[in-house]
């Protein structure tokens, strides 16, 4: 595994969020109460951009179809809705973060 480096600590405060363009992939970096975590940031159910849905502590919403995913892990943790009918949405990929001075660099096989 190869750690890239891809922003500095201070660009991506408590509670905010970060697009990142990374080896022809687009990820979220999120940083959950000074701990920084990155998932492919394209919702596994329609490609909906989770950087663009609500941060909330732990947790993001999609913004077109309301599935939540734990931003620690990329597991889904409330599956969204199309009118009525309830979806069924596969966990997004989660990728290892680590800090070096103040570095953020994510870890890419
Ligand atoms: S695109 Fe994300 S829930 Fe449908």
């Amino acid at each position: 595994m190869q750690y890239i480096k891809v922003a500095q600590t201070d660009e991506v405060k408590p509670g905010e969020k970060k697009k990142i363009s990374l080896n022809n992939k687009v990820l979220l970096l999120t940083n959950v109460q000074g701990t920084y975590y990155a998932i492919d940031n394209k919702c596994p159910h329609m490609g909906g951009s989770l950087y663009e849905g609500k941060l909330d502590g732990g947790t993001i919403t999609c913004p077109k179809h309301g599935s939540v995913f734990d931003v620690r892990t990329g597991k889904v943790v409330k599956n969204g809705k199309i009118v009525f009918i309830n979806l069924k949405v596969n966990d997004t990929k989660a990728y290892p973060v680590k800090i070096e001075g103040t570095d953020i660099l994510i870890g890419m096989e």
